[in-house]
């Protein structure tokens, strides 16, 4: 079972024919993201919490669903062992976890899921936002991994974007194994042209990882 919801090699991550994510980050995000380190560790440790806890709440609603649940059982684990890593480095820095921020990227997100649709279709997007906010996390990592100045911080980084990347295969392999591959696709092009927009709309800054 692993085997197939999680068989991807990550090596050459191509953010357009792999994850495909409609548009690129602004290649300026890095170089702010690299003069705000405190705030982007903050953001990043706080968007390691929510991939815990919604892996948690998708448990918690779905119990029926045996190989989603043994599938995110351990990602749960993974997502605050990621936390508990951000976490480390901003001590080893003598940074402080700030507070968290209004998400402005994932509170959109979640006005796109269909709030009225059958309990399939609520399933299915609760999966595929998952899937998005790992592969747009995962190319921000992959931005990180390249562009940093700092070599420790480069490595810091590529572990998590094949984690992420790793994420969403499952993901979206789980929407798959639970919905027919072509309502899946369907709805998944809807994601990311919906995704593309909201890039374009939202505004460039450093402190946070979206
Ligand atoms: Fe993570
Ligand atoms: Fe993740």
């Amino acid at each position: 079972m692993k085997d197939y919801f999680c068989g991807m090699h990550t090596e050459n991550i191509d953010v357009k024919n792999i994850l495909g994510l409609q548009l690129p980050t602004d290649p300026r995000w890095v170089n702010l993201a690299e003069m705000e380190l405190e705030e982007i560790l903050t953001d990043h440790a706080y968007c390691e919490q929510k991939a815990a806890t919604t892996c948690i709440s998708l448990i918690q609603r779905y119990p029926d669903r045996v190989e989603m649940v043994e599938e995110l059982a351990p990602i749960v684990t993974e997502e605050w062992g990621h936390f508990r890593m951000v976490l480390g480095e901003l001590k080893k820095r003598n940074l402080q976890l700030g507070k968290q921020r209004k998400d402005e990227y994932v509170n959109r997100l979640l006005e796109f899921q269909k709030k009225d649709g059958s309990v399939e279709d609520r399933f299915l997007d609760r999966l595929l936002t998952m899937a998005l906010i790992e592969a747009r996390s995962c190319e921000r990592f992959k931005r990180l991994s390249e562009g940093l100045d700092d070599e420790y911080m480069r490595n810091f980084y590529r572990k998590f974007m094949e984690s992420e990347a790793g994420h969403y295969t499952l993901f979206i392999n789980l929407s798959e194994h639970y919905l027919p591959k072509e309502k899946v696709r369907k709805r998944w092009k809807e994601w990311l042209d919906f995704e593309r927009e909201l890039m374009k709309e939202m505004e460039v800054r450093g402190d946070r990882i979206h």
